[in-house]
């Protein structure tokens, strides 16, 4: 990996949220933060019917998708427990308070996996590098 690319600021990211990244293709990316400013990115998809990771419930190391409550593991886009599958976790560093992703990655990684058609999770038609803060339904 040569170079990184800054995505935004760890502080727009919500403690305990998430903020999404739609790319120029394929399903955006959902970064992460938890309790520890300790920051993830996945894929927005979650390994059972594609919820919404961004709009789960982060804690400690994991998020709780929105849909069924499956516990995805962050670092690695695992579920956890009994439940099985994993969605695909990009490359991802704090610098200087900066969230950086690799743009090879946000170009090329899973775009074959498609969105759901209809539901929370569908595509927001945004395309090309943009960021946006989540409407969590957990939030106030
Ligand atoms: S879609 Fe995530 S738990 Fe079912």
């Amino acid at each position: 990996m040569s170079e990184w690319k800054e995505i935004c600021l760890m502080t727009d990211i919500p403690v305990l949220g998430s903020r999404r990244i739609a790319r120029a293709r394929g399903i955006d990316v959902a970064v992460f933060r938890n309790a520890e400013d300790q920051v993830f990115a996945l894929l927005d998809r979650c390994p059972h019917k594609g919820g919404p990771l961004s709009q789960g419930i982060v804690f400690g190391t994991s998020v709780a998708c929105p849909l069924h409550n499956w516990t995805i593991g962050l670092a690695d886009g695992c579920a956890q427990g009994a439940d099985e599958g994993c969605t695909p976790k990009f490359a991802c560093k704090v610098e200087a308070g900066k969230v950086m992703l690799d743009p090879t990655e946000l170009a090329t990684l899973a775009l074959d996996l498609e969105a759901p058609r209809a539901g929370p999770c569908a595509t927001t038609g945004a395309l090309g590098d943009q960021t946006f803060e989540v409407q969590a339904p957990h939030t106030a």
